[in-house]
């Protein structure tokens, strides 16, 4: 049966181009898809960095469809279920110490707008309402809604939506080929970049700033990873000047960096963290907010039977989507995944970096399972071209990998293993040398 594809407008996607020759999906297990003509795909992106577990685990499609017969939805406002306070308690385990407040989103974008309007609130409540100014970062993703396309850092991503939000600035991004190419692991150079943030408080004052919200490491845009010593600078001068510090953990949340948080991974514990993806293995859309204590307790002082924080989702804390999160935090425990990212370091890097040489190939980028490959861009092409054809050659060669600008990233399921890492490493170097 030929399916009409005219209606369905895709997300990120060139439309024209991609309904000319569709690259469809049917079935997922484990490590791998299928097309609906039965070829089979190794994923080397976790769907979209987040099927940390891997595909179709009987556990979670099961605790989903018994939910599903139980209790297919409960309203989250002045009512409650079980599993939602079973959950966030359950969170508390992974998240870093602190950061034990825990509201529900439905997306990473849901999450960030949720942690921009607690920080903007918090001040407020704390009778700082003059703290409104936001700061990002150059190269940042923070997700589609108004204030994370304000606030990220991808120049496609903003300039087609106007003037967007007032209030906004931006932290230069930490990419410094010149000075860390093929670095393995955190570069060395670029925690200076951090002062950047002295400059917009003296500029805009610290008393106008409410919080400045990055990436730990930054996925979307190519996969940048912090220069040794950057987050704990930026912490430093966020403490010295009462700024909230906000990580955006969508991807980093969850095992991919070899701990649950990027946080604890490189030892620097944010104000909240905005997380997503992989908190139900990417079979539910969930997101959630972890807020420090006091931030939570601030709220906590007004008339007992007010709303503390008007704000929230008819979907927040979908039961269905507790159901599939607790069962993914059983398999995270059981399988010991949020830590197995840094136990495969050494293959994965060892497998990207096994890449350099090969033509058009500038840079290489690792850590735990996350790869990712820069090359040159094409002269007098459209940036991404090159990146956008290695996509391309892989997808025909069985590998799903991911184009970003002119990058590769690599961040496939945790449950991956080295036969399945040299695969990766094989298609990439045959596809890269076919590339003009
Ligand atoms: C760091 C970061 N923040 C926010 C988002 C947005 O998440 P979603 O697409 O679930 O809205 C993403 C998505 O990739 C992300 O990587």
């Amino acid at each position: 049966m030929a399916i009409n594809l005219d209606a369905f407008w895709m997300p990120f996607t060139a439309n024209r181009d991609f309904k000319k020759a569709p690259r469809m999906l049917a079935k997922a297990k484990d490590m791998h898809y299928w097309t609906p003509e039965g070829r089979q795909i190794l994923d080397g992106t976790a769907g979209l960095w987040c099927v940390n577990a891997g595909h179709a685990r009987p556990r979670i499609v099961e605790a989903i469809a018994r939910q599903a017969a139980e209790m297919d939805f409960a309203p989250p406002f002045q009512m409650g279920h079980p599993l939602a306070f079973e959950l966030a308690d359950r969170l508390l385990k992974y998240t870093p110490e602190g950061l034990n407040r825990v509201f529900f989103t439905n997306s990473g974008s849901e999450s960030v707008e949720t942690a921009l309007k607690i920080a903007l609130a918090y001040h407020r409540v704390r009778g700082e309402a003059q703290r409104t100014r936001l700061i990002g970062r150059e190269r940042g993703y923070h997700g589609v809604n108004f204030a994370g396309t304000a606030l990220g850092g991808m120049g496609p991503n903003r300039k087609m939506f106007g003037s967007s939000l007032s209030g906004i600035d931006h932290l230069r991004h930490t990419h410094d080929l010149a000075r860390n190419a093929y670095t393995k692991g955190q570069p060395e150079h670029g925690a200076e970049l951090a002062d950047d943030l002295e400059r917009l408080v003296a500029l805009h004052d610290p008393s106008t700033i409410a919080a400045v919200i990055v990436e730990p490491m930054a996925g979307s845009t190519g996969v940048l990873l912090p220069p040794k010593g950057y987050l704990q600078r930026l912490r430093d001068i966020c403490d010295k000047h009462g700024i909230l510090l906000i990580f955006d953990e969508v991807i980093t949340g969850f095992g991919r960096m070899g701990s649950p948080f990027a946080a604890q991974h490189y030892g620097v514990t944010p104000d909240m963290i905005t997380a997503a993806k992989g908190i139900t293995n990417g079979c539910i859309p969930m997101g959630a907010v972890f807020a420090k204590q006091a931030i939570h307790d601030a709220f906590m002082q007004g008339p007992e039977a007010a709303i503390e924080l008007p704000h929230g989702y008819t979907y927040s804390g979908h039961p269905m989507a507790c159901a599939a999160a607790l069962a993914t935090l059983d398999i995270y425990d059981e399988e010991n995944l949020l830590t197995r990212s840094s136990q495969m370091h050494a293959k994965m890097e060892s497998a990207i970096h096994s890449l350099k040489g090969l033509p058009h190939v500038v840079d290489l980028r690792n850590t735990g399972l996350v790869g990712a490959i820069e090359f040159a861009p094409r002269a007098g092409a459209a940036p991404g071209r090159r990146a956008f054809e290695v996509f391309l050659g892989c997808w025909e060669a069985g590998l799903l990998v991911r184009a970003a600008g002119d990058n590769i990233a690599i961040s496939p399921p945790l449950i991956i293993n080295d036969s399945q890492i040299d695969q990766i490493a094989s298609t990439l170097e045959k596809v890269i040398k076919q590339i003009a």
